[in-house]
């Protein structure tokens, strides 16, 4: 399991914001959709599409080519790797590191307090990792503190409470391993034992 981070304060207020690629970092220009922000510190890589009502916020980083849908929010300081596909109605909140082509369905959730109460001025970052090409079905709830493995798939809807190893696929809540799949996500055994990396990196 990952360890907590504590920090005293809720992640940074933007000052402003900024639309339509104004002081990106990146030199070939990611697309910005007219409805959607950046504010100035918002590090998104070239080719990168953040569509409709977006937010990215200063201190965020976003890396290269990751389309990002409707109404996604990226906390200062979460990480999303490059060719992430990110679709509507995600927020990646601090303490949420994204690998390189992490799939993230649609209305998923991410939580970065185990203990959450609103009067508390304190509170503990609790972070999760997702490796690099895993799916993040739609619906899923993931409780931070996991470390979801490389190509792992979790099922739409379910609830991530523990570790997820890679390749494997979870379903339900809390989500349990059923099966393992390969690099396209396609189911290759349902056994317990994991099959030979042959298979599974075909
Ligand atoms: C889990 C998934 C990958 C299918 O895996 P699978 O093992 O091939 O599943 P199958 O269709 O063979 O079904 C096997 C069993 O799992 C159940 N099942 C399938 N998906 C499930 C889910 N998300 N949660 C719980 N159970 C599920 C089936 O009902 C079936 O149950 P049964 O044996 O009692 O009949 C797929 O259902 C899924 O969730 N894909 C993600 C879709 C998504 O979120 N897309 C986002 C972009 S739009």
């Amino acid at each position: 399991m990952l360890s907590p981070v504590t920090i005293g304060q809720p992640p940074g207020r933007c000052a402003g914001s900024v639309r339509n690629n104004e002081l990106m970092t990146t030199t070939e220009a990611p697309y910005i959709h007219p409805t959607a922000s950046a504010d100035e510190g918002a590090q998104i890589g070239a080719g990168t599409k953040v569509w409709h009502l977006s937010y990215v916020r200063s201190g965020a980083k976003v890396g290269r080519d990751c389309n990002l849908g409707r109404n996604v929010y990226v906390d200062p300081g979460a990480v999303v790797g490059d060719r992430c596909k990110i679709q509507n109605n995600v927020s990646v909140y601090v303490g949420v590191t994204l690998e390189d082509e992490v799939f993230v369905g649609p209305s998923a959730v991410f939580t970065n307090d185990l203990n959450p109460r609103a009067a508390k001025e304190d509170w503990t970052v609790t972070p999760t990792l997702v490796r690099r090409g895993a799916t993040i079905g739609g619906g899923v709830t993931v409780v931070c503190g996991v470390e979801i493995g490389e190509y792992a798939f979790v099922a739409a809807g379910a609830v991530v409470t523990k570790d997820v190893e890679a390749y494997r696929l979870v379903v339900g809540n809390p989500a349990r391993p059923v099966a393992w799949v390969n690099r396209d996500g396609d189911v290759v055994s349902r056994a317990s034992e994991r099959p030979e990396d042959g298979v599974l990196k075909a």
